[in-house]
């Protein structure tokens, strides 16, 4: 026994093609399923279409009440109300193929463990060439970010199926945006990902609801993937660039501040202060980004604090390594990487547990 789940924004024309093709092959198979329309209160004649098909079809209409138009919210609106644990999520606009989903079906009933995926990139699978050259690099970059978090060729697709148990709780989903598949796979507990090909058809009806919002919000969605599946050590890498590019700052200051005029020891001490704001900024949006937001000026304070304690250790270690040890007064390059080495944990470690700390719920 299955359920279908299809998210739907404006699609009362293809709602019914949708639900008829899928009707006949899944009676064909003597698959018993219910059909769920997940639909953000489109503006057309969606209601009047799903209760007409629903006097003939297993179809019904769910509505969320309370909330904005969002296409992961809604999936996981669908797969929540699901009568049966299986559940196949499709597009309505018939890009994915109704003629699959039995193949998916049988595919999660005799692997429960699996992630199912209606894939266009393995073998035999295809899509539509002419996409523009935007369109398709766009979505081969964001393929390429995503290959350490996942092993599928095609985590972008919106044609998956899941046994609906293997994510212990929905509401501690986070998805961002409209990749809800690649949420489930990463953050569900699957032994596998079995990819289908499909040929990829573009839609006839009608036109695609994603804009460049969604994509600007996908770029966040994949930071927290990234900490959700490397914890710590992604955020320290971050917390590195961060202070990479902190140093350039400094430097442009320094040299700024002397072709300005300043004495080179006044341009030192000043150039620090533009340095250490940057890089309260950016890791404030970037690197705990997802912590809770807390008061600009104390958090500053509380940043730069911190940072004029890390450089007293980063001096310190130099000091007592070149004083005490004639291996690095020899090589002193190496005792002042060593201190910024220390100091750099020791920031990010005052960072993660004081400076940035709360947890955004
Ligand atoms: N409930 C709800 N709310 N449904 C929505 C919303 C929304 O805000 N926005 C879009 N949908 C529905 C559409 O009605 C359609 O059934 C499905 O989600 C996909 O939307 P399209 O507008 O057809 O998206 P697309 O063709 O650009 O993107 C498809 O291909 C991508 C890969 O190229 C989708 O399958 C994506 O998931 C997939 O990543
Ligand atoms: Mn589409």
């Amino acid at each position: 026994m299955l359920s279908i789940v299809v998210p739907t924004y404006c699609e009362a024309d293809n709602i019914p093609r949708l639900a008829e093709r899928l009707n006949d092959v899944l009676s064909a198979e003597q698959i018993t399923y219910e059909l769920i329309i997940s639909d953000d209160n489109s503006p057309d004649t969606t209601n009047d279409v799903v209760l007409a098909l629903s006097s003939k079809l297993p179809a019904r209409l769910l509505q969320p009440v309370g909330r904005d138009k969002d296409l992961s919210l809604s999936v996981i609106d669908g797969i929540k109300a699901a009568m049966h644990d299986l559940v196949v999520v499709m597009d309505a606009d018939l890009s994915h193929p109704p003629e699959m989903v039995p193949q998916m079906f049988k595919a999660l009933q005799q692997n429960s463990e699996a992630f199912v995926v209606g894939s266009r990139y393995v073998p035999g699978g295809s899509f539509d060439r002419d996409w523009s050259l935007f369109r398709f690099l766009n979505s081969y970059v964001a393929t390429l970010i995503t290959k350490p978090l996942v092993s599928c060729q095609d985590p972008m697709s919106g044609f998956f199926g899941l046994n609906r148990t293997k994510i212990a709780d929905y509401d501690r989903l986070n998805p961002l945006g409209y990749k809800i598949g690649l949420e489930l796979m990463v953050r569900g507990k699957f032994e596998h990902i079995i990819e289908l090909p499909i040929r990829f058809v573009d839609r006839e009806i009608g036109e695609s609801k994603l804009d460049l919002g969604q994509q600007l919000k996908f770029l966040r969605h994949l930071r927290r993937l990234y900490t959700a599946k490397f914890g710590t050590l992604g955020e320290f890498f971050s917390y590195g660039l961060v202070g990479a590019s902190g140093f350039i700052v400094d430097l442009v200051f320094y040299y700024l501040l002397q072709f300005l005029g300043a004495p080179h020891q006044i341009a030192r001490a000043l150039s620090f202060w533009p340095a250490v704001s940057w890089n309260w900024l950016l890791n404030r949006i970037a690197t705990f980004g997802d912590r809770e937001r807390r008061p600009h000026g104390k958090q500053w304070l509380e940043f730069v604090l911190a940072s004029l304690l890390g450089f007293s250790i980063n001096w310190g270690v130099y000091y007592v390594l070149t004083t005490y040890v004639s291996f690095f007064d020899q090589y002193r390059l190496v005792a002042l990487v060593t201190g910024v080495g220390v100091a750099s944990v020791f920031n990010f470690v005052m960072s993660s547990l004081y400076v940035y700390n709360e947890k955004r719920k």
